[in-house]
Parts: C-alpha cells; sequence; structure tokens
C-alpha cells in the first residue's frame, strides 16, 4: 500500500513519523474515515466541512487547502486501486518538545491519509443486525470533536466483544449517546425515528446527516432527543450508522431482543437507500 505522509506518497513499509509528534504522545490530533464505494469518495464534503471545525475547537493549523485534500484523497484511492474502501485522514499538531502546552503554530500539522479495503458493501454481521453491550459512557466531554483519542471506545468495545456482543451503546445520565463508533438510533413503536441531538456529547455524524435528510425528505417522522435503553429495548426497530456502517440494524441491547429480533423493515431500507445515492 501507499500512504501518504507529510508531504510524500510513500509505501507503507517506509512511512515515518516522530516519536516527538503530538499525536503519539497527547492523541493531539484529529481524523476523519470517508467511506469509498465504486471508487468515489461518499459524502467527501461534509467530511472536509467536519475536519475544518474539529481543527478549529482545537486551535491547530490547517494542513493544506480543500482543493489539495480533494486531491491527495483521490491520488491515494487511485494509487492503491481502492473500489470499495475507505479514506483515513489524520492531522497532528506536529512533533515538538514534550509540553502540556500546546507549541507554536509553526510547528506544522502533520499530515497522513492511508487507505483501507473492504471485500464487500454486506457483511454477515449487518445480515443478522448487531448484538449491543451496554456500557457507562466514559469518554471526554467534547465528543463533537473527531479525535484519535479513542482509548475508552476501544476499550468498551475490546470489553463488549469479549462478553460476546458485536458491540456497544454508551449510556450518560441514563441516556444513549452513541456507539464505540457510530451513532444510535431506535424506531418508536409510533413510528417515530429518534436519535440523541447534536451537542458537546456525540459526534455529528457525516451518515447520520445524510440519513437523516433522506428520513425526512420522504416524510418519516424525526425526532432529536435522548432515549433510555429501555426505551431502545422496547422500541419497534434501533440501529446505527457510521461510515464505516452505513446503516446496519440493532437486534439485540444488553440481552433483550428489539423487536422480533431480526433487522427491522425501516433499517433494512435505509440501508438500502443509502448505499444506492452513495454508488
Ligand atoms: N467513526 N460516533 C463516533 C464516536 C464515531 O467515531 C463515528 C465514526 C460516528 C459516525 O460518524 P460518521 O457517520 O461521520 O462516520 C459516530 C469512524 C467511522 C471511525 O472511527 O472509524
Amino acid at each position: 500500500r501507499t500512504v501518504f505522509v507529510n508531504g510524500e506518497f510513500v509505501p507503507e513499509a517506509d512511512a515515518r513519523i516522530s516519536v516527538f509528534d503530538r499525536g503519539f504522545l497527547f492523541a493531539d490530533a484529529v481524523y476523519e474515515v470517508t467511506a469509498v464505494i465504486g471508487g468515489k469518495l461518499v459524502d467527501y464534503a461534509a467530511h472536509q466541512a467536519r475536519l475544518r471545525r474539529s481543527l478549529a475547537e482545537l486551535d491547530m493549523a490547517s494542513p493544506a487547502g480543500d482543493d489539495e485534500l480533494l486531491a491527495l484523497h483521490r491520488e491515494l484511492v487511485r494509487r492503491n486501486g481502492i473500489d470499495l474502501g475507505s479514506v483515513y485522514l489524520q492531522v497532528s499538531r506536529g512533533a515538538a518538545d514534550r509540553d502540556f502546552i500546546w507549541p507554536p503554530a509553526e510547528t506544522g500539522p502533520g499530515l497522513v491519509l492511508f487507505t483501507q479495503t473492504r471485500a464487500s458493501l454486506e457483511s454477515p454481521e449487518a445480515e443478522r443486525g448487531l448484538r449491543v453491550a451496554v456500557a457507562p459512557d466514559l469518554r471526554w466531554g467534547r465528543r463533537d470533536i473527531k479525535t484519535t483519542q479513542l482509548l475508552y471506545a476501544s476499550m468498551a468495545k475490546s470489553q463488549a466483544r469479549r462478553d460476546g456482543f458485536d458491540d456497544v451503546w454508551m449510556t450518560e445520565n441514563g441516556f444513549v449517546t452513541e456507539g464505540s463508533s457510530n451513532n444510535a438510533y431506535i424506531l418508536t413503536q409510533d413510528g417515530t425515528i429518534v436519535t440523541p441531538s447534536l451537542s458537546r456529547s456525540i459526534l455529528p455524524g457525516i451518515t447520520r446527516s445524510a440519513v437523516l435528510h433522506g428520513a425526512a425528505e420522504a416524510g418519516l417522522a424525526i425526532e432529536e432527543r435522548p432515549f433510555t435503553v429501555e426505551e431502545a429495548q422496547g422500541a419497534r426497530e434501533a440501529f446505527i450508522t457510521s461510515a464505516g456502517a452505513f446503516v446496519t440494524a440493532v437486534v439485540e441491547i444488553d440481552g433483550v431482543r428489539v423487536g422480533d429480533g431480526r433487522p427491522g423493515d425501516l433499517a433494512r431500507r435505509l440501508r438500502r437507500v443509502y448505499l444506492d445515492e452513495a454508488m
């Protein structure tokens, strides 16, 4: 694989990052994952806009202009022959002597891009629906910024896997925030799509935005408000969205079946519509 590191396309084995890179030492870095379907970047403009926002929130310099970033994405997709997969982009504050105080901006941001391939749009997990565990959300308080500080989400998902679940839904003050790396939704018994409203507690998902937009256009009822694990367990359907999972049904929450325990009609339909539009 070819990767892009600090100004150059290089074979992954030749890529080098300083041990003093603040992304490495402090998770002082932000990232984006953009899906690639049929060789095309899905919803790229929205990912770029969110990246700009993450950088601004952390007072981090921009590594490149918009046109250049898009060109780097396209070039890497081309070089690696990606038909189906994703492009990962990370911007770190760069390398500087280890210090809790942010170094001057002239340290320069570090920019890394690489690609990942996926075998198929479908997966056995998506077809049968996910079984999610429930865990307290112990992440930091600025989850609206897409930083590489992913240790708690990784820990909670790993524990969920060890316990026989596929993923985990996290809760705070009694309400579901989101999945380990996806946004969470339910369909109530009376047919309303419910998902937490945007705040510092969750990431403003690009897939979330696209799916809610499509659902609103189709005339579906949507409420952006908190929901509890109990409400989700008693819902007609549950599902998640992300650039990696697209729309994927959740069929079990903390051991309790949702609906009849199979992917619901709405989740399947939203997934189909989303993928059709992405192609
Ligand atoms: N994760 N919430 C969290 C905590 C996430 O990490 C992600 C994405 C999402 C969904 O956002 P989007 O629809 O823009 O992908 C929600 C990416 C895919 C990842 O970390 O791999």
